[in-house]
């Protein structure tokens, strides 16, 4: 067989969070022929030296361009999107675009093409638990553990646009998925469940503007002294996900194609779970042990609602627990990072990437 290692890899959106991880790792395992695609690569300039990369500066909407790399590689992996909740709610189009019309091009390349497509799609195609329509049963794992081949798809009314995402991002797998069914087209579609690390998400006022992802926005709250902000109270609950866990997951994927071909697979850690709220405290502990000057007194948290915090028709997920079953028996994959271990190193990577001078305060 063939070494997975010899396989020329096309990466849509490397110079990202994800694909800087997955970057790094495949230029350490000594893969051979990585072209790197982006529109940015802050992220990844450190890798850039190496043979085996090949950057290439290229918009996603560049049809011509992206054909020309696509036709050239055995894989490509899919990850450009816009996967912040802030935008979903006030640039849907734009959302929608990126998610669905633009990978849409992607997909039909790689299926005309005969191309091995790895697609990231998102945890959010599940949209709300049932638990949440039964809270008498709310208990019952069954009713919140996300398994990706039995688990129903719930996402709000079209008016709540928070669904522009998840919508776009489900509509997108029902493409791969009959493009497989009647075209033969290759694929794998991961579901990424909260991954967290460095490089994850800009700091407002610092390296970009508007509302990241929480563990961004908590950070930026700590690091500024400002309070924490818990949308509705902070009662949802997520896995979080180290990144190297995560990434390692892909790299079996890549080493066992006939265990990933034609296959969904949840890569998150079902062991992580953690309300919003619990988040804070977390991270409000693991800050003033990283921090030991900030003052020790307040709980620096403030409840607001979810319309106020992200606009008009925002919904949440609930609670979102990945079934990781297949990814155990067909990638012999379990994540191995806990949340306090992940919450450490992505926290102390922000702390001396933003230079916060952990400077006493008087309270948050
Ligand atoms: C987002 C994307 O929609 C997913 O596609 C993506 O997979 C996921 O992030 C991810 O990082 O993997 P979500 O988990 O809702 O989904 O995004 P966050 O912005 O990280 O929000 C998590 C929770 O924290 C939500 O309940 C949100 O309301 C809450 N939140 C956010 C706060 O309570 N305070 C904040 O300052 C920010």
């Amino acid at each position: 067989m063939r070494d997975p290692r010899t396989t020329s890899l096309c990466i849509l959106g490397a110079g990202g969070f994800i694909g800087s991880h997955l970057l790094s790792r495949l230029v350490r395992e000594s893969w051979r022929d990585i072209r790197a695609i982006d529109i940015t690569s802050d992220k990844i300039r450190r890798l850039l030296d190496r043979d085996n990369i090949t950057f290439v500066h290229l918009d996603i909407y560049d049809t011509p361009g992206l054909a020309e790399h696509i036709e050239r590689a055995d894989i490509v992996i899919s990850l450009v999107a816009l996967c912040n909740p802030s935008l979903y709610t006030t640039v849907p189009l734009d959302v929608i675009d990126i998610n669905f019309n633009r990978p849409l091009e992607v997909v039909r390349m790689c299926a005309a093409r005969g191309k091995w497509l790895i697609h990231f799609s998102t945890s959010e195609v599940y949209g709300k638990t049932i638990g949440r329509y039964a809270p008498e049963a709310a208990d019952d794992p069954a009713r919140f553990v996300l398994s990706e081949d039995t688990s129903p798809m719930i996402l709000g009314p079209v008016g709540a646009q928070r669904w522009s995402y998840a919508a776009a991002k489900q509509l997108l797998e029902r493409v791969i998925y009959a493009y497989g069914f009647e075209q033969g087209l290759e694929y794998t579609i991961v579901r990424p469940f909260n991954f967290i690390g460095p490089r994850m998400d800009y700091i407002p006022g610092i390296d970009g503007s508007g509302v990241p992802r929480v563990l961004a926005c908590f950070m930026e709250a700590l690091m500024t002294g400002k309070p924490l902000k818990l949308v509705d109270g902070g009662r949802a609950r997520r896995c979080f996900t180290y990144i190297d866990d995560a990434v390692d997951a892909v790299v079996r994927m890549l080493e066992r194609p006939d265990a990933a071909k034609g296959r969904i697979f949840n890569v998150g850690h079902p062991g992580n779970e953690v309300t919003i709220a619990g988040l804070a405290e977390k991270m409000l502990s693991i800050y003033r042990e990283l921090c030991p000057r900030i003052a020790p007194e307040a709980p620096c948290m403030d409840r607001v609602s979810g319309e106020s915090f992200y606009g008009a028709g925002y919904e949440d997920s609930d609670r979102r627990m990945p079934d990781i079953t297949k990814a155990r028996s067909l990638l012999e994959w379990e994540p191995k990072t806990d949340l306090d271990t992940a919450l450490r190193h992505t926290m102390a990577h922000y702390i001396r990437e933003y230079g916060a001078d952990c400077a006493p305060r008087e309270a948050c």
